[in-house]
């Protein structure tokens, strides 16, 4: 039996999803169990590619389970949407998508409440603007939160909207007398229907994953945004709403944490971040500079917003933070054809912090602000490495560039990405 956790060890869109899919193979269930509409997850496979939000990467292969935990926050809407793209490029979502009635719903309002506060230059952190943040905190706040087992009692929901919308619509005013209002019946109305499509995949998932392990199933768990967005480690206040790192598969399935037994780190060959926050890396050399050359290469643009992605060197200390808190077994290199062809390579090893050299992640946003990057300098090389398909095939630059993120980490690199495709992949001597 395994467990295996794939796991963003930066600010999210390091390739989680390519490696889930080559995964999903070996595994009988994929578990999403945080995040929600917030991540998309690109999957190249010959000449299709399926772009996911809220469905786990699994429902590509039908004959795996596809399961979507308590942790994960859904809006039905952009799910059904989902489904039916799929649908669309021949694939049936039906009994092998199971989805947690403990998870939390995203209504419009959240959607509203969240414009308030991104619209404002002083408190906006750049989310993705789906109501993330809102939900959550309706769930935690438990007075406000609406569950997916509870769409599917019509007068029972009506009832609660009834109460949240009495403080929503007040609250939407209060900012902006203009403010959309919404209406119980209506709403009501809406999700009641979601909730008779969403009804056959409902299920108690934790009793269904504890099934699955006393049966010996393998599961996969995929996280969704990276360690450096979790709510409790990352970058705070710049980042999501949720426990992106491995910690958050206990909460967000109820699977506890020693039954995982395999965490891959998912590591971009350089760095990404879209939104807001400190970014110690980032290379902000205009419009002819490196950074936009990675970003033009790359297609470093958000898969659910569209927005550029803010592109930089790679981070070795802020790796190095999200391996220990998430307990990483092996690491992989995506997206590594990108740096072909760039010169001289640059690894963050180290910060300056106001004239004192420092080798931890700061804790206040502030300060990781000011933290100026050391440099180590690799060779880099200069050939295209997209048809390589084992590591002899790659030049020497692009081995040793590879070889030094793992040494530096100490942890073994498993899979060498080169492309988007499936096929462009090296599985190293390791296994
Ligand atoms: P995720 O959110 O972690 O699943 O990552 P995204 O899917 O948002 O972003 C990764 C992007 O890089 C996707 O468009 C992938 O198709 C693409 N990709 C994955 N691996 C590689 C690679 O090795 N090289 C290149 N050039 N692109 C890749
Ligand atoms: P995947 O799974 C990259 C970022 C947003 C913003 C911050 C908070 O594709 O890696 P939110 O809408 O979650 O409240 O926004 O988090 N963010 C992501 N960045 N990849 C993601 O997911 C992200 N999900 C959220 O850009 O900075
Ligand atoms: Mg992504």
């Amino acid at each position: 039996m395994a467990c295996t956790c794939v796991v963003g060890l930066q600010w999210g869109d390091e390739a989680k999803g390519k490696v889930v899919d080559i995964l999903t193979d070996t595994h009988d269930l994929v578990v999403r169990y945080n995040g929600g509409p917030n991540a998309g997850h690109t999957v190249v496979a010959g000449n299709k590619t399926f772009k996911l939000s809220i469905l786990p990467t699994g429902v590509i292969k039908p004959k795996v389970k596809s399961v979507i935990g308590n942790g994960v926050v859904i809006f039905p809407a952009r799910l059904r949407e989902e489904i039916a793209q799929l649908q669309k490029n021949g694939i049936e979502t039906g009994d092998n998508l199971v989805i947690s009635d403990r998870a939390h719903v995203i209504f419009p309002y959240h959607l509203e409440q969240e414009k308030i506060t991104e619209s404002n230059e002083g408190t906006g952190i750049g989310t993705t603007g789906r109501g993330i943040g809102p939900c959550y905190q309706d769930k935690v706040g438990r007075v406000h939160a609406i569950r997916t087992g509870e769409l599917v009692r019509p007068i029972h929901l009506e009832e609660r909207l009834r109460q949240i919308l009495d403080f929503k619509n007040r609250l939407l005013r209060g900012f902006n007398p203009n403010a959309v209002q919404f209406d119980a019946r209506e709403l009501a109305k809406e999700y009641a229907e979601h909730g008779e499509f969403l009804k056959p995949h409902l299920a108690d998932t934790t009793r269904l994953l504890h099934e699955a392990l006393a049966a010996g199933k393998n599961i996969l768990f995929e996280g969704a945004q990276g360690s450096l967005l979790d709510v409790d480690h990352g970058s705070y206040p710049f980042v999501t709403s949720s426990n992106s790192t491995t910690a958050g598969i206990a909460s967000g399935t109820g699977i506890p944490p020693r039954h995982i037994n395999r965490v891959i780190g998912i590591l971009k060959a350089y760095t990404t971040r879209v939104g807001k926050g400190p970014f110690p890396t980032e290379l902000n050399d205009g419009p002819e500079g490196l950074g936009e050359r990675i970003r033009k290469v790359g297609r470093e643009y958000g898969t659910v917003t569209g927005r550029p992605r803010r592109c930089g060197w790679f981070d070795a200390v802020a790796a190095a933070h999200s391996a220990q808190i998430n307990g990483v077994d092996e690491i992989t290199i995506m997206l590594l054809d990108v740096l072909s062809g760039l010169g001289k390579l640059k690894i963050a090893t180290a910060y300056e912090l106001d004239g004192e050299r420092i080798k931890h992640f700061p804790t206040d946003a502030g300060e990781l602000q000011r933290c100026q990057p050391v440099y180590e300098t690799v060779e880099g090389w200069s050939e295209p490495i997209e048809d390589a398909r084992k590591l002899a095939d790659l030049p020497l630059g692009a081995r040793k560039y590879a070889d030094r993120i793992g040494e530096i980490l100490q942890l073994p690199v498993k899979l060498i990405s080169v492309g988007p495709d499936r096929v462009q992949t090296i599985f190293t001597v390791q296994g």
